[in-house]
């Protein structure tokens, strides 16, 4: 069993993190399932990895807001003979502006995806992973996870709970042999700014980390074992701040910080809706 080829799972490849997570996975020989809506950007994808390592590699084309798309995806996977090593619960996205105002099936979408597709698919594939006593989950947070984020409501909580998990199953699985980390990046170069309906002010520009950093960052740290891995100094220290600050000035600082990047048509719009 040792010799089995280590299959890792990654949702949301097409894009931003989830390809460069794929790309680092390549490097160190698993083998890929790549999975995302958008099909043809995960056939690129695949070719690029295939050209560069000598691996095997299967896309998957799956809506994961879809209730029924986890069993659908490990059911497919039964189907091809493949034993997940590695999940990657990468897919996300975040919608910022006023809680009371913005559209609320896409605030319960994000729910479904960053929360309930997630957990859904944890809770199908670590069971094997236990049995065969190798292997784990490399959830992907935030520094969102760390305190409230008036402004982005829901993804800041979603993002809270996927940490939260995440240290719970690492505590439970760790003395069986799998690992569970949660990879809480900051801003990061993707197109996660123009879903959420981010600008990234002028100061906080030149701090955005690349997708590719952040990947290589997060595939350490788990293969270390890590439960939790920030990547990049800056974003280290600025969940110090939610450690010892009183809740109510993060709060507030977290808000200030949202509000003055929420300021644009969009949120006007919102408030006049
Ligand atoms: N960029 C940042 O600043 C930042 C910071 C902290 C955490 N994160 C987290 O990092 C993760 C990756 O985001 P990113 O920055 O790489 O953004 P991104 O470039 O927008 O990538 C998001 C990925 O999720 C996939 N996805 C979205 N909706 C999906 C659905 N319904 N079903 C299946 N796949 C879906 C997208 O693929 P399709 O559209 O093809 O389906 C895409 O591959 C997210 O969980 C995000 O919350 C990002």
């Amino acid at each position: 069993m040792a010799d089995d080829p280590r299959w890792a799972v990654i949702t949301g490849a097409s894009s931003g993190i989830g390809a460069e997570l794929a790309r680092v996975l390549a490097s160190k020989g698993y083998f890929l399932v790549l999975v995302a809506r958008r099909h043809e950007r995960l056939e690129a994808l695949a070719g690029e990895i295939q050209s560069v390592h000598k691996i095997e590699v299967e896309t998957m084309a799956l809506d994961l807001e879809d209730r029924e798309a986890p069993q659908d995806l490990v059911e497919m996977l039964r189907d091809r003979g493949i034993r997940v090593h590695t999940l990657v619960n990468n897919a996300g996205f975040g919608l910022r502006g006023n809680f009371a105002t913005l559209p609320v099936e896409r605030q319960m979408a994000m729910i479904d995806l960053n929360v309930r597709a997630l957990t859904a698919l944890s809770r199908l594939m670590l069971p094997g992973m236990l049995e065969r006593g190798r292997g784990g989950i490399l959830n992907v947070a935030s520094t969102a996870a760390f305190q409230a984020g008036p402004y982005m409501a829901v993804y800041y909580a979603t993002k809270a709970y996927v940490l939260s998990l995440s240290e719970a199953l690492h505590e439970e699985a760790k003395s069986r042999g799998v690992t569970v980390t949660a990879l809480c990046p900051g801003s990061t170069e993707s197109e996660f700014s123009a879903t959420a309906d981010v600008e990234y002010s002028r100061t906080l520009r030149p701090t955005l980390m690349t997708a590719a950093e952040v990947a290589r960052i997060g595939v350490e740290g788990y293969e270390a074992g890590k439960a939790i891995v920030i990547p990049g100094g800056g974003n280290w220290l600025g969940t110090l701040g939610s450690k010892f600050l009183p809740r109510v000035i993060v709060r507030r600082l977290a808000g200030r910080l949202q509000r003055g990047e929420v300021t644009g048509p969009r949120e006007e719009a919102n408030e006049r809706a």
